[in-house]
């Protein structure tokens, strides 16, 4: 695998690559790579002829500055995992390249970015939406993977696409877990042995709504997770919500829908987790 720092070098290479004929995946990421991150990279390799994975921890997303400074940066460990997951090109560009200059350009997403990550983490989206459009331009790829772990990010990047006519297809990729239920998050690094317990509550949480869905208001169920969580020593619930699998607007009353995203937000002692589940109604 070729590492490449220069955003002309990963153009004229691209351009070349397009001109043979070949099929480009991309998976970009902000590296600390765990097998969640390289699942995406497998199915990319599987169904493209060059796979292209990028590493850069993107300032204009964090709305914590804490949370940018302490974000794990394992780039060596990431080389040798990549290697073997059959990336054939890593880019690893540093702050100058992707922002020789302060970013100005504003992006909105009306109602999509009013709730949950969009209404609890300000500016996220619009760093996002910045850095993904820049990552497109410069690897130009027939193919962008993204985990259904940031659910509403799938969103944003779909809606991306669609409004700025990007000839991309995004394939959503479902979310890697630990054995215990826990969906694998670079930010699991952070954990000590008992918040990496507490930390599995997240998706109990989720389990415990998918049960009443059908037997429950929605009122109730959000009680019902809320009272779960707050017994829970170390944890600080952000937000739980039944929400519409594409706009991800809140659902009112379940029997209305097909099929619903079940998503949460907490703090695990002073590091933030996210976690979703698509339930289809009539499969209950
Ligand atoms: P990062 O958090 O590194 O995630 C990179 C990709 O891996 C994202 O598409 C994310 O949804 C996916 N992913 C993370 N954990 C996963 C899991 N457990 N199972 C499946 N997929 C998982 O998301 C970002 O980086 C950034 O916002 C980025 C898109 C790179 C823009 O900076």
């Amino acid at each position: 695998m070729e590492v490449i720092r220069q955003a002309g070098a990963i153009r004229s290479l691209v351009q070349a690559l397009r001109c043979s004929g070949k099929q480009i995946g991309f998976v970009p990421t902000m590296g600390a790579l765990h097998q969640g991150h390289l699942a995406l990279l497998r199915a990319s390799a599987g169904q493209n002829d060059v796979t292209i994975c990028s590493i850069f921890v993107n300032p204009t997303q964090f709305n914590n500055s804490d949370d940018y400074k302490l974000y794990p940066r394992t780039l060596t460990q990431d080389i040798e995992l990549l290697e073997a997951a059959g990336c054939d090109y890593l880019f690893a560009p540093d702050q100058e390249e992707i922002y020789p200059q302060q970013p100005l350009l504003q992006f909105s997403f009306g109602p999509l970015e009013a709730v949950m990550e969009g209404e609890h983490r300000p500016g996220h989206f619009n760093g996002v939406a910045t850095v993904v459009s820049k990552l497109f331009h410069i690897v130009h790829p027939h193919r962008a993977y993204f985990g259904q772990k940031d659910l509403q990010q799938v969103a944003i990047v779909k809606q991306l696409i669609n409004g700025l006519s990007f000839d991309v297809e995004l394939v959503r990729y479902p979310i890697v877990r630990e054995a215990d239920g826990l969906a694998m998050s670079s930010r699991n690094k952070r954990l000590s042995p008992e918040q990496r317990e507490v930390a599995t509550s997240l998706y109990k949480a989720l389990q415990l709504a998918r049960a009443q869905l059908l037997q429950q208001p929605v009122a109730s169920i959000k009680a019902t997770v809320a009272a779960y969580l707050a017994s829970i020593n170390q944890l600080t619930p952000e937000y739980f919500e039944i929400a519409h699998p594409d706009t991800l607007q809140p659902v009112a009353e379940v029997r209305d829908v097909q099929e619903v995203a079940l998503c949460i937000a907490a703090f695990v002692g002073p590091v933030r987790l996210i976690d979703n589940i698509l339930v289809n109604l009539n499969r209950l």
